[in-house]
């Protein structure tokens, strides 16, 4: 080769190097537009916010992931960010930077975010169960009046309290309850209303989508916190359910805690298989994506959000050995039956 040909094949060489790199900071390739109108613009139709839990790592380098989420969701849920081992991992240290990087994104998308979670018993750092009593008060104040007020002009929804029932129906003992008793789910909320007065403040729930032990004593606990005053407006309905279907019950459920004069919203809503899923499970798991939002349109829910929105970043099969296909859109990011079903469901 003379030296014309070796510069040339070195421009060559150097050209797609230079392609690859523009690529995998772009974060890769544009996400392929999905049929039809996006759900946040038929939600928005129907006076409903959609959403989804959105994970910041991915975002942060898949392209198509977040133009997926900026398409087609009105509100996202940072589904690990913004939970205590992740913004308090030694006491007193606070670290927003992944939090506020999805809360940046999701301002540009003109997206609400629902904050979560405050006080949960999991995802809590080791040091803050090994407190006694009025260290563990201590810490929780200072948890509440620090994340709640970060995040102030930001995040409109919080999950105050995640999961305070056990399946029996009793208070679950978690470290909360053991050192603080039951009045840790009222004082909670007094504090994040203090530090944010203009926050909808949710208690959270798994496992009481439909009339069971566990949502008897949940409508127990939030009519007993209206009662006295205490600062809630809604209770988060998890749903995340799997192919054998949702509580017959599900829509008189939450009827009566609407009636208590709460906001109810659907706040996890995923629907797990058993892999490997045949076309007629997709199918009938497109059925119950339906299910999911008819309940919430019928009872005037003020929010879904679905825990995920693609089977490649799901926690299903993270979690869940032999489970998944979850969500709406298959792990290429392309529509599954679900997703034309969830579409039909908000008028489309
Ligand atoms: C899950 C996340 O999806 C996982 O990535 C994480 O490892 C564990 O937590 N109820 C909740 C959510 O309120 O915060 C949980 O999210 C799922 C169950």
């Amino acid at each position: 080769m003379g030296s014309f040909g070796r510069r040339a094949a070195l421009g060559g060489v150097f050209l797609v190097a230079l392609l690859c790199a523009i690529y995998l900071v772009r974060g890769g390739a544009d996400a392929k537009p999905l049929p039809g109108q996006p759900l946040r613009v038929l939600a928005k139709a129907k006076g409903l916010e959609i959403g989804t839990a959105i994970r910041g790592d991915e975002a942060r380098k898949n392209r198509a992931y977040r133009q997926t989420i900026a398409a087609q969701f009105s509100t996202v849920t940072p589904e690990n960010e913004m939970k205590w081992e992740a913004v308090e991992p030694e006491r007193g240290r606070f670290e927003f930077g992944p939090a506020d990087a999805i809360v940046d994104r999701a301002r540009e998308a003109k997206q609400k975010i629902r904050g979560h979670t405050l006080v949960w018993h999991f995802q809590l750092p080791g040091w803050a169960r090994e407190l006694g009593p009025r260290d563990l008060e201590a810490a929780m104040r200072e948890h509440i009046r620090r994340v709640v007020g970060h995040f102030k002009d930001d995040v409109s929804v919080w999950d105050v309290v995640n999961e305070p029932i056990s399946d029996r129906g009793g208070l679950r003992p978690s470290v909360f309850m053991r050192r603080l008793g039951e009045g840790f789910i009222a004082l909670a909320f007094r504090l994040a209303h203090e530090a944010d007065p203009d926050a909808r403040l949710y208690l959270n729930e798994i496992g009481a989508d439909g009339i069971n032990a566990k949502s008897n004593r949940l409508y127990e606990v939030v009519a007993a916190l209206k009662r006295d005053g205490v600062p809630i407006d809604g209770v988060g309905f998890q749903v995340h359910s799997n192919g054998d279907g949702l509580p017959g019950d599900l829509v008189a459920n939450l009827q009566r805690f609407a009636a208590l004069g709460l906001d109810v919203a659907i706040t996890e809503a995923d629907v797990g298989l058993k892999l490997p899923a045949s076309a007629q499970d997709l199918e009938r798991q497109a059925q119950i994506y339906d299910q999911i939002v008819q309940g919430c349109l019928t009872v005037q829910c003020k929010s879904l959000t679905f825990w995920g929105f693609t089977d490649s970043r799901s926690w299903i099969p993270e979690t869940q050995p032999g489970m998944g296909a979850a969500t709406l859109l298959d792990d290429k990011l392309a529509p599954k039956p679900a997703f034309r079903a969830v579409q039909r469901a908000l008028g489309g």
